[in-house]
């Protein structure tokens, strides 16, 4: 701090605070700037508002609430015995602490921060402490930012909003990104011109959700981009506002939809983390995203280890299967090479189809042979046994349910049922308790490495004898990290990958105890192209789950060609959901060199910095590089699809490559090898139009570059 200024320094920018009358406003975000004895260039003097009309303007005050001439989107909204809002929060210190500040209660945080400026705001009047925290890490430009609020009064209040951060941006006209999409068709990208008004997205549906991806960028109108996600799982608000004088103002938090937190005296409530970061371009934010999740969420065994290729039996066998046939399959897929064996849905209670069971997380021997005795074969067999679990949720026509229909979140009236299953009161200690020791017993039992962890629906009928109504949906989501972090630190060992009907639940709360994911249950390739980059603009490939499956494809049928199905599924972690017992020998040869190919570049497959080079959503030449931390190896991947007929393709700039090293580059599976400077492959670009061949129209047709330093 120098007087009346704070700076926090990221590897590349700086966030500068003033402090001013008892308020602390953001005075600069973005580029690296230099130390100075005094930072008064940015803020000459405060904007008056005119007098009569116009609501008084705190322009890029740092917290924001009803009362004391704000009238904008507020950061925390609370309200009092009486019904009063008005709050008056007045600096009361600043410290500045080395590493976090905080340890959130009961909610994953990124670890390893290096600084931390805790700004702490008094209500006199109210009784009320206001804490926000900014913390940095020195190996990227994320800041994360969290609020907390004390009740130091007599009273209780009920909190009816708190995000988690707020960000004043000058101006208006940017251009918002943003991802939403659905079942089968996630994390699409769509871009608004935030011109004036309020724009927001999120979930209301109990989980973090396919409909709005947490993730937000913003393209300022004058250069740079702001980043912003959250480390939550369940309802969340990404809040824009664009005010008619030139401010706008972005916000992230819990979804103040139905949200009521009845704060009694003495109790404190933290939201969530969130996560933000300035980059010059949508490149840097990836980049940066991509090492705050490796660096700061993704923790336990398999933080940096690599990830196996699994065999998933779902999309082979769905709920028809015998040990016999899991058998034959297994021995196929370790034949080709396959380190995982994963059992999907099926395998428990009297789950023969999708209408019954959930909740009797007991072995079905009569259609797994005994999961003991079948994990053992598959051990034996040089095999890894992975098991799928939906713990969330229970089947009225379940044993548990006959037993315990007080376990089910059901509200005051008929719960509505969807996919035959309803949620579980995870509230409820009892119910926590029985999944915990559900899944231990099986995991233990069966000797299992790996969980595949589902959740096929949304919360609704949303209220439980354990909860307030408006608490519910944070209660639920704080008891569902307390079972994992109960779980994962049982089990440290065993590889968790979260699913939710596919991609439903990928988000930074998550990924803090399964660092993988089910990135969709549409494993079309072409329609993966798109899914994949508007997760992987986010998300390191590391956490991206992607599988090879057959052809017509289950979900659009469509048919791939088997090398563009593999070249777009090494994007993250590779797998087959395949019938392997069906192939022929050349496809079984396919698959297997498939795997050892995968298998010898797995580091740079999963753990390489990606770069984009071509969008799938703005063009017909989808194409990515994943290149070696000294840039003396990369692999790139370029898909064309859907492409106009006789018409010139261009030249693809690979990225990230040293412009100064000379390069190697193979097309694999073709007879072509050819030198090129880094400069050249960068800059000025490659013509790869002879070796498409002829035009392709729809089906995805794509080429692998081994780039190697000479
Ligand atoms: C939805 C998942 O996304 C699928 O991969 C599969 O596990 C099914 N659930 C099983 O019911």
């Amino acid at each position: 701090m120098s007087n009346n200024y704070i700076k926090i320094d990221t590897l590349n920018t700086s966030l500068l605070f003033g402090v001013y009358d008892k308020q602390v406003e953001k005075l600069y975000y973005g580029e690296r700037i230099p130390d100075a004895p005094e930072y008064s260039v940015y803020r000459m003097k405060r904007r008056q508002s005119h007098p009569s009309v116009d609501d008084v303007v705190r322009k890029n005050d740092i917290i924001s609430y009803f009362g004391q001439g704000n009238s904008r989107q507020f950061l925390v909204e609370l309200e009092d015995e009486d019904g009063c809002h008005n709050l008056q929060f007045e600096l009361e210190s600043v410290k500045q602490i080395e590493g976090a500040a905080v340890d959130i209660k009961g909610l994953p945080y990124a670890h390893g921060k290096t600084k931390t400026v805790v700004f702490e705001f008094r209500d006199k009047v109210g009784g009320l402490s206001l804490f926000a925290r900014y913390s940095a890490f020195d190996d990227c430009d994320a800041i994360c930012v969290s609020h907390a609020i004390k009740n130091n009064s007599k009273k209780p209040y009920v909190i009816k909003r708190f995000m988690s951060m707020q960000l004043d941006i000058d101006e208006t006209g940017h251009e918002l990104t943003y991802y939403d999409g659905a079942w089968a068709r996630e994390r699409q990208c769509k871009k608004i011109k935030l011109d004036s008004g309020v724009f927001f997205t999120g979930s209301s549906s109990g989980f973090s959700s396919n409909r709005y991806n947490p993730f937000w960028m913003l393209k300022t109108s004058y250069g740079g981009y702001y980043a912003t996600n959250l480390l939550y799982s369940g309802n969340h608000k990404e809040i824009a506002e664009a005010l008619p004088i030139g401010l706008t103002r972005i916000m992230t938090g819990i979804n103040d939809e139905r949200f009521a937190w009845k704060l009694e005296p003495k109790e404190t409530f933290d939201t969530p983390e969130a996560v933000m970061a300035y980059g010059e371009s949508q490149e840097s934010i990836t980049t940066n995203m991509h090492v705050f999740v490796k660096n700061h969420i993704l923790r336990g065994a398999f933080k940096e280890k690599p990830r196996p290729i699994v065999l998933n039996s779902w999309e082979a066998m769905y709920y028809d299967f015998t040990k016999e046939r899991l058998l034959e399959l297994a021995k196929v897929a370790s034949e080709v090479g396959v380190e995982m064996f994963v059992l999907d849905d099926g395998w428990f209670g009297g789950r023969d189809c999708d209408d019954r069971a959930l909740g009797d997380w007991t072995d079905n021997p009569k259609k797994t042979g005994g999961l003991k005795d079948l994990s053992g074969e598959l051990h034996a067999m040089g095999l890894q046994f992975g098991l799928w679990f939906e713990p969330e949720m229970i089947s009225p026509d379940s044993d548990l349910y006959r037993k315990h229909p007080e376990f089910v979140l059901r509200g005051k009236r008929s719960p509505v049922v969807t996919r035959s299953q309803l949620v579980m009161d995870l509230v409820n200690p009892k119910v926590a308790d029985y999944i915990v020791s559900a899944l231990d017993k099986i995991i233990v039992e069966a000797n299992v490495d790996f969980i595949k962890w589902d959740c096929n629906r949304v919360m609704t009928d949303v209220y439980s004898k354990f909860s307030r109504g408006g608490e519910y949906a944070h209660r639920y989501i704080l008891a569902l990290y307390n079972i994992l972090e109960r779980i994962t630190s049982a089990h440290p060992h065993v590889l968790f990958e979260s699913c939710a009907g596919g991609g439903s639940r990928y988000d930074l709360g998550l990924l803090a105890y399964m660092p993988q994911v089910w990135t969709s249950d549409n494993t079309d390739c072409a329609d993966r192209l798109l899914i994949q980059e508007g997760t992987l603009v986010a998300y390191p490939p590391c956490t991206l789950s992607a599988h090879v499956s057959i052809c017509p494809n289950y979900q659009t049928s469509r048919t791939t060609n088997i090398a563009a199905r593999f070249n777009v599924a090494t994007a993250g972690v590779l797998g087959y959901e395949y019938d392997l017992t069906k192939c022929s020998k050349e496809e079984k040869q396919v698959i297997g060199e498939q795997i050892a190919f995968y298998k010898k570049h797995r580091d740079t497959f999963q753990y390489g910095d990606y770069f984009l080079i071509e969008s799938a959503f703005d063009t017909t030449k989808p194409s990515w590089i994943k290149v070696a931390k000294d840039k003396s190896f990369a692999i790139a991947v370029i898909v064309r699809v859907n492409e106009a007929i006789n018409r010139e393709r261009g030249k693809y700039r690979l990225r990230g490559l040293c412009d100064d090293a000379n390069y190697k580059v193979t097309v694999k599976d073709k007879d072509t090898t050819f030198a090129a400077s880094g400069k050249i492959l960068n800059s000025y670009g490659l013509d790869l139009t002879g070796l498409f061949g002829y035009d392709a129209l729809f089906e995805p047709v794509s080429l692998m570059l081994i780039i190697e330093r000479e």
